[in-house]
């Protein structure tokens, strides 16, 4: 086939790919919905995917992963400058050329028996002078109609690349599933590779290389890899920020309307808050992206932001119509589920989707469930993928290529205990102190144990692709790169304070916005605000709570900041920065010499 492009890099990286991994053929997507139906009943004939009833929800699919195959892999990710330290003690590193002798070694016949795709694509709107270009090599059909729904895909990605010249850069992302076929061997409903995984980035050269998985961002190598790491790096290197961020649009009852960002690591509720519907009467919230940011300084020195996503890709268990109705609805058609159950009548269910679970349903595991049986029937990381653009909650400049100026940025993370319901910082320099000691209690999104405390600043720890403390450095150039008077303001936020007993304190979900609303006054300049040792906190008087069931003893405990459990995490936060040596900003020292000085700590 003559290759749809001019690119020499790209056609010549595409043969050597081919000659290296021997595919039964190549085939270059075009992004057509013609092609869509295409590969999506070849996963059908394959017993991929499950064709969903069009009545339940036309245009989607049903898919069980490899059970040894269901969430990121943190210890098998890599990030591998030539200079150990550049990656930081936080990712894990291998020489370069060791890697890419390793990987070679891999990869060598690695597609063997299958068709190895083509994917173009676009991080942003195709053309848009900050959107980037990523081609994608693999041997998953699965992952290609991902993609197709993740980013911006095919063709017209080509031609914007043309356009610009036959020597328009790009960033290889290669992949493999890792299950070569011998002549006549029967394939797996999905392939993948049980003892071999790597997931693996070369920052200098700004390429991907992923072996072993066929699971979402070990596979959809657009998201996490190339719009997170990669990016990252690209971000550090011109000036602008990647970041694991939702982004929302509120606007209040008279009109005026805030762009705001929230870092929260997986699996903690951005969806959910990117998409919320406010309690609060007059309030709306509207969606511009739920997991990626970029942000860029704009002509007058703000920081606007776009979502370089076109789809989501979001944890299916407990999403529902109280908690999120507005996903619920984006879901309705064209949908790709990973994990979840499937109802008799060709539905998908996971835990929580409905009040009482059906009757009968075959799991995620492929077997017969019904209530009595063990376990769940969707695995707790079960995802929906789906377009964005047929999200309800969707603003209408989301795809705005000149993205949305930001009036504030939200950080937080899953605590039962010490961090209150909501602080604002005192000041940039300061916010960024709090970005980088966020910790939450980790989640099914990633292999390993769940509901274990770790440091996750900026929700960043597995998606950074350079040293963190460098990243943090980053973070306090770009505020001196910005116009003081058009600087986000940043919050900590916490919605998952327990009292003693174990009972959440906050109802979270749409009662959030009652902390946007004090949020959006603050940004406002209006609002007052309680001086405590970590930050400014809302007096309780100043969160709406009209019509909210929680006692005013439960309001005090949400808001509390507790000096001594501070006391108690100054030398955690102390022994997480020294992990990062003499590279720590000295900026961050002195902020958490303030905060051992308002707590009446000797200085550590
Ligand atoms: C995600 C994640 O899938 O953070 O967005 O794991
Ligand atoms: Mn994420």
């Amino acid at each position: 086939m003559i290759p749809p492009t001019k690119n020499r890099k790209l056609i010549d990286w595409v043969d050597e790919v081919a000659r290296l991994t021997t595919p039964d053929k190549v085939e270059w997507c075009d992004g057509t919905s013609e092609e869509n139906d295409r590969l999506s009943q070849l996963l059908v004939d394959a017993g991929t995917f499950t064709r969903l009833s069009d009545a339940a929800r036309p245009g989607s699919f049903w898919a069980r992963s490899d059970p040894s195959d269901v969430a990121r892999v943190e210890d098998r990710t890599f990030v591998c400058p030539k200079d150990r330290a550049d990656a930081g003690p936080t990712n894990n590193w291998m020489d370069p050329t060791a890697m890419r002798d390793k990987l070679r070694g891999l990869f060598e016949g690695a597609m063997r028996g299958r068709t190895m795709y083509v994917v173009p694509f676009s991080m942003g709107p195709i053309g848009s002078p900050i959107a980037h270009t990523g081609v994608q090599l693999t041997d998953s059909a699965y992952v290609a109609v991902s993609m197709r729904i993740m980013t911006r895909m095919g063709q017209p990605v080509l031609d914007a690349l043309d356009a610009i010249g036959p020597e328009a850069d790009f960033v290889p992302c290669l992949h493999s599933v890792g299950a070569p076929l011998l002549p006549g061997q029967a394939d797996s409903p999905w392939p993948c590779n049980p003892d071999e995984k790597y997931i693996v980035h070369f920052p200098e050269t700004r390429e991907i290389i992923s072996f072993g998985s066929g699971y979402g961002g070990n596979a959809l190598l657009g998201k996490k890899c190339f719009a997170l790491r990669i990016a990252s790096v690209m971000a550090r290197d011109d000036g602008w920020l990647a970041e694991h961020m939702l982004i929302l649009k509120l606007t209040s009852p008279d009109g005026e309307v805030r762009y705001i960002t929230g870092a929260f690591p997986s699996a903690c509720g951005k969806t959910n808050l990117a998409m919320l519907v406010p309690t609060l009467p007059g309030w709306k919230v509207e969606t511009i992206g739920d997991d990626i940011c970029w942000m860029k300084l704009g002509a007058d020195g703000e920081l606007r932001a776009i979502n370089p996503e076109a789809g989501f890709f979001g944890v299916a268990p407990g999403t529902n119509a109280l908690t999120n109705p507005n996903a619920m609805l984006t879901m309705r058609k064209n949908a790709i589920f990973t994990n979840t159950a499937l109802t008799d009548d060709g539905d998908v269910w996971w835990e929580s989707m409905t009040e009482q679970p059906p009757a009968h349903l075959t799991s995620w595991l492929g077997e017969s469930w019904t209530p009595a049986s063990d376990g769940p029937a969707a695995h707790p990381n079960a995802r929906f993928t789906v377009p964005a653009s047929q999200g309800p909650s969707m603003a209408p400049e989301w795809e705005d290529p000149a993205g949305v100026p930001i009036s504030a940025i939200l950080f937080g993370g899953r605590r039962s205990s010490v961090v209150p319901l909501v602080t604002e910082s005192f000041n940039w320099r300061h916010g960024v102190f709090l970005g980088s000691i966020m910790s939450s209690e980790t989640t099914a999104a990633a292999t390993g144990a769940v509901g274990k405390l770790r440091r996750d600043p900026f929700a960043m720890l597995p998606f950074c692709g350079y040293n963190m403390a460098d990243y943090f450095a980053h973070w306090l150039a770009v505020g001196k790169a910005a116009n003081p008077e058009r600087l986000p303001k940043i919050f900590y936020v916490n919605w998952f304070r327990k009292d003693p007993q174990g009972r959440w304190l906050w109802p979270g979900y749409g009662e959030n916005s009652r902390v946007l609303q004090w949020i959006f006054e603050r940004v406002s300049g209006r609002g007052s605000a309680v001086r405590t040792p970590i930050g400014l906190t809302a007096p309780a008087s100043e969160v709406n709570i009209d019509g909210l069931d929680v006692s005013d003893a439960d309001m005090e405990m949400l808001l509390t900041v507790d000096d001594d459990e501070w006391r108690k995490e100054v030398p955690l936060i102390r022994e997480h920065f020294s992990i990062f040596a003499d590279r720590i900003p000295a900026e961050l020292l002195s902020e958490l010499g303030d905060l051992e000085t308002s707590l009446g700590l000797e200085h550590g």
